[in-house]
């Protein structure tokens, strides 16, 4: 039995913690239990939303085979927003948002599909638009009864608030609200959120914005294979129901080739990235469309295990990452980054596999099986390219 004494220095321990102490855990929420997939409307469309442009993109996720590949919420990125009402709760711009958001999120459920919404965790978003500070359990309220089933919540003029504290103000007021909430926190890898986010949101970014090229670095955006090489430390950290989220999918908006979106694709599923697509869906080529339905691909990022893949090797221009999946089978992608196509292989050891143990290959992109082997295979991957392996013992 507990003495009454034990019982008071427990209390008097809790009720000392410190302010700035970490927040308690939360429960796991059930939420994200594999990597949310849907599509976002800031790559593309940046500020210029709308309800005509969120209706025809639902319709849309239907019409082109993307909700039945998996992909569910409809995300509304900033600039939706208008002022607050007399009340302070948050309202849209009603001129690009006539019928207003329950409206809005009625005709998304009704298509089979999750709607989400985008603010910040500061006085006003990065588009200028208001913020939740002082304001979140108001918010996650309104939200809550327009329907919201996923929050972006961004980082723009927060102030000296502190990142961990600030977030689980939010997630505590989205638990409040009475509605299942996937919180997607997005500060950017500032505060190193992998050490902290999964006692307060599903998924969080792990860098700056992402932007629509291979490789390089403009302002506060970087190109793919710069964010790539910012997760290659971060797989101890996701699991189910909390990602790294290394942003948006740039698939389909025209700054890469077909090759280098089929990479970007490839490695956003070895990473159990969210799939979040930035393209417009509702005039998609069918290239586009191809490597975003690509269900053997897919199966990659929402593999029930949860665990992100490692870079198990890089030699000069050619990397190989390796990705435990269940059922004891392995993902594999061979990188290419070099300029000329070249012969990347990997041995069965850097897959934790014993080197006689005789697994089928199943290469992803072509849709076909490629043997059974032992010890060491190899391939030839496209410049800027990547061969995608499942391999099953
Ligand atoms: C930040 C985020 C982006 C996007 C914009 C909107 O830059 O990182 O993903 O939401 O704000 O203004």
């Amino acid at each position: 039995m507990v003495s009454c004494l034990a019982a008071f220095s427990l209390l008097t321990a809790a009720q000392v913690a410190r302010a700035d102490d970490p927040p308690p855990p939360l429960n796991d929420d059930g939420l994200a239990r594999t990597p949310p997939m849907g599509w976002n409307s800031w790559n593309k469309f940046a500020c210029n939303v709308d309800e005509a442009l969120i209706r025809k993109t639902a319709d849309a996720m239907v019409s082109s085979g993307m909700r039945e590949a998996g992909y569910q919420y409809v995300v509304i990125d900033d600039c939706w927003h208008g002022a607050r009402d007399a009340h302070g709760d948050i309202q849209p711009d009603a001129k690009r948002f006539p019928s207003g958001m329950k409206a809005l999120g009625d005709y998304i459920h009704a298509k089979g599909l999750k709607f989400g919404i985008y603010s910040d965790a500061g006085l006003k978003t990065c588009g200028g638009r208001p913020g939740s500070w002082g304001h979140e359990y108001q918010d996650a309220k309104q939200y809550a009864a327009w329907g919201v089933d996923y929050l972006k919540y961004d980082w723009c003029m927060a102030g000296t608030q502190d990142a961990r504290s600030a977030y689980y103000i939010m997630s505590s007021a989205l638990q409040a609200s009475g509605r299942d909430i996937v919180l997607s926190i997005c500060e950017w890898g500032t505060s190193k959120p992998w050490l902290w986010a999964d006692k307060v949101g599903n998924l969080w970014r792990t860098t700056g914005d992402i932007y629509d090229k291979w490789e390089g670095v403009r302002d506060y955006s970087s190109g793919v294979m710069n964010i790539v090489d910012k997760q290659a430390e971060l797989y101890p950290y996701a699991r189910p129901g909390h990602w790294n989220d290394p942003d948006m999918l740039e698939v389909g908006n025209g700054g890469m080739t077909t090759e280098e979106y089929r990479s970007h694709f490839s490695l956003w599923a070895m990473l159990a990235a969210p799939l979040i697509a930035g393209n417009d869906i509702a005039g998609m080529d069918a290239p586009t469309k191809a490597i975003l339905t690509n269900r053997e691909v897919i199966a990659v990022d929402q593999d029930p295990l949860g665990q992100q893949a490692r870079r198990v090797s890089k030699e000069g221009e050619l990397e190989v990452w390796v990705r435990p999946l269940q059922g004891g089978g392995r993902a594999v992608v061979l990188l290419n980054r070099g300029a000329a196509p070249a012969q990347v292989g990997f041995d069965w050891t850097q897959m934790d596999y014993p080197a006689t143990l005789k697994a089928k290959v199943r290469d992803l992109w072509a849709g076909k099986d490629v043997g059974v082997h032992a010890g060491r295979y190899e391939a030839t991957a496209a410049s800027h390219g990547v061969v995608m392996l499942k391999v099953q013992p």
